[in-house]
């Protein structure tokens, strides 16, 4: 029966194209019914062989068996093959989550050095029940000098380079102290709080000089504030600032128009024992100015003044800066210098 064997022989190289192409385990149990099912070609191969005769079954037979085995084989074969391919697939997407793998380092940002060194000096003041102010850098001339006893055409106005505006009473403030005005028209004492910020002055820019640089005022209202209280203020400060139980502090007098009595507050300094060039040999920094508030501002701001008194300050928050991280330069704060500002 030439006709049989050709049968097998086509069978069986089917069987072996359709395994090579298989990529699905559904086609594949399709496959698996086409050739070896109940109406497989293979099974109806073997269906066939019962009208032989005895020589026939004995010729064919084996090769009938053999080529179910083949197909059998060749099914499990492929079967393997497939779900091997699929945990590869798999395996090679979680691979994506690999944490292990290099990352490289990805440049974040970080706070300028002002305001860290606001924030530090915000939780030293917030420590002794002070709020924190805020007041506009473009200011009035009344609450800038006016309010604050220095009148048109007085000498004091002399001590401020102003940078004047276009507007008519108008000006970039020259001092923090305006805020000082602002808060005692607002509110009504008791109060005590500080306001840090920038500052204008009309200068030219070296070393120690910048046209635009950081003050701090802090103001304190109430019955009975003295003297006392203005210089226990200032040493808690400096002495929390620096880290230093024992740091000295002294007191020289200071005119300022709005402050009566006005003081220069001094400490000793933090760099030597016997003089250096920062404390220029005197062993001592001037740091702190400050006093009483003039009766002539209560005035100006509707505040009564044989009912209250306050102290008052406006530290230099850029030259404190300066001496806390040891920076020689001020225009560096402006520079835009990511050499000066990662240092923080
Ligand atoms: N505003 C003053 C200045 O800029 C400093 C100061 C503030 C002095 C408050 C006394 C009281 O020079």
């Amino acid at each position: 029966m030439p006709n049989l064997k050709e049968k097998i022989q086509t069978i069986s190289s089917e069987l072996k194209q359709q395994l090579a192409h298989l990529s699905q385990e559904k086609e594949l149990e399709a496959l698996r019914l086409s050739f070896i099912g109940k109406k497989g070609a293979i099974t109806e191969l073997l269906g066939e062989l019962k009208n032989l005769t005895i020589e026939e079954k004995k010729e064919f037979g084996p090769l009938i068996q053999a080529l179910r085995q083949e197909a059998e084989d060749g099914i499990a074969a492929r079967k393997k093959f497939i779900t091997e391919q699929q945990s590869q697939a798999a395996d090679n997407q979680a691979r994506h989550f690999d944490v292990t793998s290099y990352v490289p380092n990805a440049p974040t940002g970080h706070l300028h050095p002002y305001t860290l060194f606001i924030e530090e000096i915000q939780r030293i003041f917030l420590s002794m029940g002070y709020e924190i102010w805020d007041g506009p850098e473009f200011e009035t001339e009344f609450n800038n000098f006016t309010a604050l006893n220095i009148p048109k055409d007085h000498p004091a106005r002399d001590m401020y380079d102003t940078f004047w505006t276009d507007q008519e009473g108008y000006l970039l403030r020259t001092h923090t102290s305006p805020v000082q005005a602002r808060i005692l028209q607002q509110r009504t004492p008791p109060l005590a709080g500080i306001a840090p910020g920038r500052t204008y002055r009309h200068e030219a820019v070296d070393a120690s000089h910048d046209f635009m640089f950081m003050q701090c005022e802090g103001l304190l209202v109430d019955k009975n504030v003295t003297v006392a209280h203005l210089f226990a203020t200032a040493q808690t400060f400096l002495r929390a600032l620096f880290q230093k139980n024992t740091l000295d502090i002294r007191i020289r007098p200071g005119f300022f128009p709005f402050v009566e009595p006005g003081f220069e507050i001094d400490m000793r300094c933090i760099f030597c024992k016997s003089g250096c060039s920062v404390c220029k040999q005197s062993t001592w920094i001037e740091i702190f100015p400050g006093g009483l508030v003039h009766p002539n501002v209560f005035k100006a701001c509707n505040i009564d003044a044989t009912q209250y008194s306050g102290l008052a300050f406006g530290f230099g928050l850029t030259r404190l800066a300066m001496l806390r991280y040891g920076i020689d330069d001020i225009r560096l704060f402006h520079s835009g210098k990511l050499k000066f500002l990662e240092q923080f």
